[in-house]
């Protein structure tokens, strides 16, 4: 079989919520699959699990950067992640003649999970223990964009709510993706207000541990790590202001390249 070059782009924050960036994001996809490329779309969207949150008067729970997640809240999880954000960017996307099809990790089984803590009853943030690729294959074999959002399935059928960095270390892992790209509301890792612009694994970590490091860029940093473990070609993060920003990062111009053997 001949090896077709694989992108993953997983796109959170604030950048979800802007209908300009997605339409350059798209354009730049579309470029990359008119060469030969194929996309693979991951979204978080925890702003949106936040609003909803907040209507039902819930304040949000985290540890490590990781979203907690009660069961009463998994619907939440759903209606944003799966609901709302995947269905506004598969909208969005197609108005750029992107052939968007969005699905989530409960669809087709794709992704199977647990619980991190061991008891669904109480705690639906999970692990992925594993992961069906046949439907994005089904999808690119048929000239789809997948546009994924990781709401997963335990063994007995519950919803189990899958940080998008580590979903998106899931996909790139086992597709062996050639590069993976984080784009979120930061130009990059920062250190205090300088952009990190190479990130080795052993400074990643020293970083969390200082606290340079904290929040929500945690889980993306130990993906990111994660993934060049695995075999991942090329890992960056950045955010998308202009258009053009997914070459500038790709390229090396813009946010923060991590790998093995970088500056610190
Ligand atoms: N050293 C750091 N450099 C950059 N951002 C940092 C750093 N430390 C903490 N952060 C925080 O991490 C956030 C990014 O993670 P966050 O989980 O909020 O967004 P996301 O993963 O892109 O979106 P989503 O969780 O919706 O998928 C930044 O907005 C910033 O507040
Ligand atoms: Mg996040």
């Amino acid at each position: 079989m001949a090896l077709i070059p694989l992108t993953i782009v997983k796109i959170g924050g604030s950048s979800t919520e802007n209908d300009e960036v997605i339409a350059a994001l798209a354009m730049e996809l579309r470029n990359l699959q008119d060469h030969g490329c194929r996309i693979l779309l991951i979204h978080g969207g925890g702003i949106t699990i936040s609003e909803i949150q907040d209507k039902y008067g819930i304040e949000p729970r985290f540890i490590d950067g990781l979203r907690q997640t009660a069961p009463a809240e998994m619907p939440m999880v759903d209606m944003a992640l799966a609901g709302a954000v995947n269905k506004r960017l598969v909208r969005l996307l197609r108005t750029q003649d992107l052939n968007a099809w969005g699905l989530c990790g409960a669809d087709a089984g794709i992704l199977k999970a647990e619980s991190a803590s061991g008891s669904a009853d109480e705690n639906r943030t999970g692990r992925v223990e594993s992961l069906d690729t046949r439907p994005f294959e089904i999808l690119w074999d048929n000239g789809y964009t997948p546009v994924f959002a990781p709401p997963a399935t335990d063994s007995l059928g519950r919803g189990i709510n899958i940080n998008a960095d580590e979903a998106a270390l899931a996909l790139s892992a086992v597709f062996k993706a050639d590069q993976l790209v984080f784009i979120s509301d930061v130009p990059g890792v920062l250190d205090g207000s300088r952009v990190i612009r190479h990130l080795t694994p052993e400074v990643a970590e020293e970083k969390i541990g200082a606290g340079v490091i904290n929040g929500g860029m945690i889980p993306k940093v130990r993906s990111a790590v994660g993934a060049l473990d695995k075999g991942v070609g090329a890992v960056f993060i950045g955010d998308y202001t202009n258009p053009g920003d997914l070459g500038r990062i790709l390229s090396g111009m813009h946010g923060t390249l991590i790998d093995s053997g970088g500056e610190k």
